[in-house]
């Protein structure tokens, strides 16, 4: 993992030289030195490639002083209005450029000590790689950035200011790991222990196994299960950080952990099947988001409970027509056995309400293909029964570059899931696929304040993003750690 330093403005000997810059003139300090340093080839250079400082722009200079390897300029465009999330995507940009160095030093010492702050998260979320099965690559072809140093014109201010990030980094990487492992590591069992691994950073972690699943009632839960030969598993974390003087209720995280969703007798095609793998990344940004608040000691009490199982077609395995109950009490016809997430969740839901009673409860799921229809890779879909929360929880993705859209929720929708011979069926027909999912799981709120977040088009990309190489981006991570933010430890 890249190592992130702090330091007092000075040009660098070797390795590389990053300069942020703006549009217009070169920035007093380390860009003006470094410009008299080349005799003025930095700003001839620069013109000559084209380069602005607009946002997205780049150029590199190569050999420009002896013993320095190159001067790499990343755009920031107009002088000031660097945005905490420009400041991160400026930061990721920089990443792949300097990979081939050893070390790099970044000139953020015009900037902000919080923007220089913001710059190494950016840099750290986008260089981070999952290279644990790779056994053969060319030491050449490995990217060799370990240190990026960081000018800044605070280095206190800007060490306080990384410290929480830091945090969400390790956060957000235990996420990705999660997503990335294969799905034969990563079972339910596996998943469970290395949920383990949070209690070194003071959290409480309780696995729950089948005996104790069949014996509390998870019957929709234990209906996925029971065509694999892993056994299924409930992790219930809790990290209790708010003053004993502002004791309030938790908020629960409640996250989709299928470690691998065949479709189980309605078994998917085989194009692809493999991407399903990553069908627990909602429980994965649960784990990571409690590993996050843990990890800056979150001023807030919070609850993550995830529900882990594998979908499997067998001899075992639950038929479409199967009625199954769930622990609250109501009963489902299951109609087709790929609709597995919401009786996994329907259930986990139930329990963290009766058990918690929590001031509201946030799933993230890779529920539908349905959300992806609807809204591509860029938003995740966003549904609630209280229009507080759900502002929230889009003020807090915004704030963070993880962006949500509302969709709708309403009784016409809810009526597509009636069976007529249970309580409820678990698909609602094609139309409205990721609405009639949000409603069934409605229906195990108990009426409490909830926002579904369906994260199948933003778990896993297929291209490089700003601040994530292309795979597991840990979408929500960052969400629900500003989530907590904000609601619970203001003030
Ligand atoms: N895990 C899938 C949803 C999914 C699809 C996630 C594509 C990521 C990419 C979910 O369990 C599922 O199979 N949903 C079905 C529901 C249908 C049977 C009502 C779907 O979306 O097709
Ligand atoms: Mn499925
Ligand atoms: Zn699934």
């Amino acid at each position: 993992m890249l190592d992130i330093a702090f330091v007092k403005p000075a040009l660098p000997r070797s390795g590389a030289l990053v300069l942020p810059l703006p549009e217009g003139e070169l920035p007093a300090g380390l860009a003006r030195a470094a410009e008299e340093a080349t005799g003025g080839l930095l700003s001839r250079a620069l013109d000559a490639a084209g380069f602005k400082g607009r946002k997205g722009q780049s150029a590199t200079l190569w050999a420009p002083v002896p013993g320095l390897a190159r001067i790499v300029a990343v755009g920031i465009g107009k002088p000031g209005e660097l945005t905490p999330e420009a400041a991160e995507a400026a930061g990721g940009a920089i990443a792949p450029l300097v990979a081939s160095e050893r070390e790099a030093l970044l000139a953020a010492d015009a900037l902000p000590p919080a923007l220089a702050a913001h710059l190494g998260f950016g840099a750290m979320l986008r260089s981070w790689r999952f290279d644990r099965y790779r056994t053969t690559e060319k030491e050449e072809d490995k990217p060799k950035l370990e240190r990026l140093a960081i000018a800044a014109s605070s280095v206190p201010e800007a060490k306080s200011a990384f410290a929480p990030m830091r945090a969400i980094a390790d956060g957000v990487f235990l996420t990705r790991e999660l997503v990335s492992e294969p799905p034969n590591v990563l079972d339910p069992a596996e998943f469970a222990e290395r949920c383990k691994g949070l209690e070194k950073l003071g959290v409480e972690v309780e696995i729950m196994g089948p005996k104790e699943l069949k014996r509390m009632g998870f019957g929709a839960m234990l209906g996925v299960a029971q065509g694999s030969a892993k056994e299924p598993r409930m992790v219930v974390m809790q990290w209790r950080g708010a003053p004993r003087t502002r004791k309030q209720k938790p908020v629960a995280l409640i996250g989709k952990g299928v470690t691998f969703d065949t479709g189980g007798i309605s078994i998917k095609p085989a194009g692809g099947m493999e991407d399903m793998k990553w069908d627990m990344a909602g429980a994965g940004a649960v784990v990571g988001a409690m590993a996050a608040l843990a990890g800056r000691k979150a001023k807030a009490d919070v609850v993550g409970l995830i529900g882990l199982v594998e979908n499997m077609p067998s001899g075992t395995a639950q038929r479409p027509g199967d009625v199954v109950k769930t622990y609250s009490g109501q009963t489902v016809e299951v109609i087709n056995t790929d609709a597995e997430g919401r009786l996994v969740l329907a259930d986990v839901m139930w329990y963290c309400q009766e058990r918690f009673d929590p001031r509201c409860m946030v799933d993230l799921a890779t529920l539908t293909g349905a959300i992806i229809v609807a809204l591509g890779h860029e938003h995740a879909g966003l549904f609630s029964n209280d229009d507080e929360l759900a502002q929230r929880v889009a003020a807090a993705g915004k704030g963070v570059g993880e962006q949500v859209w509302r969709m709708p929720l309403g009784e016409a929708y809810d009526k597509q899931i009636k069976s007529d011979i249970a309580d409820m069926k678990n698909v609602g027909g094609r139309q409205g696929g990721s609405i009639t999912a949000a409603q069934f799981l409605q229906r195990f709120t108990n009426g409490r304040p909830w926002a579904h977040l369906d994260i199948a088009g933003t778990a896993w990309s297929s291209k490089d993003l700003p601040v994530a190489a292309k795979g597991a981006t840990a979408f929500g991570v960052r969400l629900l750690d500003r989530l907590v933010a904000e609601m619970a430890e203001e003030g």
